[in-house]
């Protein structure tokens, strides 16, 4: 097993000998490479000392090149860690940028990559590096989410680098994963709904519900890194859609439903998670609704039924439904299971911590349709994505596990 363990420029990079070492507790030959704002909080020879390894620090060491070192050393390795990682890095290898050693190894290197932010929250936070982050999960970059706590900077809030016994675990499960399960939706035609839809009341005002669309939007990019083609059929949001994806905006349920039956014949697995309306107002007057003294009265009636429809139609297409409960969450997510003749739900109980609207983590419990009950416990929604797609695989997609096989 050969890693490389990319070290780059922050206050983290002390912590990079811990991984080295738990690295090596699992069997690991590691090589490290620093970039050049790296050696400004660690020295080499600490890598060196603990790895046993020559250090890559410099692109242009006079001696390294008779054999072209950066590209060498991708070729040697099964994976690439970058723990810490800059902000700075994500963008240079999101737009692959290629001037020191860390950069040419990583866009030279065909193994997979993992690599651990450590920032300052607002840093983590800013749409150039969310965005930087999508563009290296949608090429099937993996991400180790970091951690909320104390920040070096005296701030609070996420940033902190993923503790080293969590990156080494999360390492060595890519490892162990089959070159082909990475991979493991090309052929498939993935339709996403995602966010919340929007019914007007008057030309001016409208209802609609806190979701944020962040589930949906994970399950894109999950769907994009295993090799799928996505449609991500959303509402309203603040997200950027994965670039990779066919994109349809939508306001209304109406529309939204409109958009799935257009498109539902193309794919080979529905994931409906957004959170449509349920009702809209019955009339919907054509100018602004006059301010009044007295109250006012609007009547609601049903939207159509998105996912209802999609479970008459689907066919032998997989069909994966979300269900947002407050109470008694098992019983009803069985209950929505049977009635809407889906494969799959993902039932949350969005009143607990860490999971429902516009937060980045999740928890929930999957259901399908032969009985099996999977926890989802505490974990980033796009952690949670791939989860989803990984029950998928195993219980509906795999040859050797087919329909009649479960008889
Ligand atoms: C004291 C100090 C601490 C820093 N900590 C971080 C950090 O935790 N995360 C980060 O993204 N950048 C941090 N930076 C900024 C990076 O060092 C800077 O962006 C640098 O260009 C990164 O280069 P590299 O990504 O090539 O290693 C820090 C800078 C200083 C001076």
């Amino acid at each position: 097993m050969n890693i490389i363990l990319g070290v780059t420029g922050c206050i983290g990079a002390y912590k990079a000998a811990e991984v080295l070492r738990q690295l090596q507790e699992q069997g690991a030959t590691v090589r490290v490479v620093m970039t050049p704002s790296a050696r400004q909080f660690i020295a080499p020879l600490t890598f060196e000392a603990l790895s046993g390894q020559p250090v890559l620090t410099d692109l242009f060491q006079p001696g390294l090149n008779t054999r072209i070192k950066h590209i060498e050393i991708a070729r040697w390795a099964d994976l690439l860690l970058v723990a810490p990682a800059t902000a700075h890095i994500i963008a240079k290898f999101a737009h692959g940028l290629a001037d020191d050693p860390l950069t040419t190894v990583y866009i030279s290197a065909t193994c997979p990559t993992v690599i651990a932010p450590a920032m300052n929250v607002e840093m983590w936070r800013h749409a150039a590096t969310q965005e930087n982050i999508a563009t290296l999960r949608a090429r099937g970059v993996e991400i180790i989410e970091p951690e909320s706590g104390f920040l070096a900077c005296g701030e609070v809030g996420p940033g902190r680098l993923a503790e080293p016994a969590r990156i080494v675990a999360r390492v060595m499960a890519v490892l162990r994963r089959p070159s082909s399960e990475r991979r493991d939706l090309v052929g498939q035609h993935v339709l996403i709904t995602a966010g919340p839809t929007c019914e007007d009341i008057d030309p001016v005002r409208f209802i609609t519900n806190r979701s944020s669309g962040k589930m949906g939007y994970a399950l894109a990019e999950a769907a994009l890194a295993r090799g799928a083609d996505v449609t991500l059929i959303s509402g309203p949001t603040h997200l950027r859609p994965p670039r990779e994806a066919r994109f349809i905006s939508v306001w209304s349920t109406e529309e939204m439903y409109e958009a799935v039956m257009r498109h539902v014949n193309e794919a080979t697995i529905i994931v409906k998670a957004a959170a449509v309306a349920d009702f809209r107002p019955r009339e919907r007057p054509s100018s602004k609704i006059k301010k009044s003294p007295e109250p006012l009265h609007i009547e609601l009636e049903p939207t159509p039924d998105i996912l209802a429809e999609v479970g008459r139609r689907k066919g032998h297409r997989l069909v994966v439904g979300f269900a947002a409960e407050t109470d008694h969450p098992i019983e009803h997510g069985r209950q929505k299971l049977a009635q809407k003749n889906l494969d799959v739900i993902v039932v949350n109980d969005v009143t607990a911590e860490g999971a429902g609207f516009d937060v980045d983590t999740n928890r929930g419990t999957l259901i399908d349709r032969r009985g099996d009950i999977v926890e989802l416990p505490l974990m980033s929604k796009r952690e949670m994505a791939d989860r989803i797609f990984d029950h998928l695989v195993e219980a509906f997609l795999r040859p050797e596990r087919t329909e009649s096989d479960e008889e």
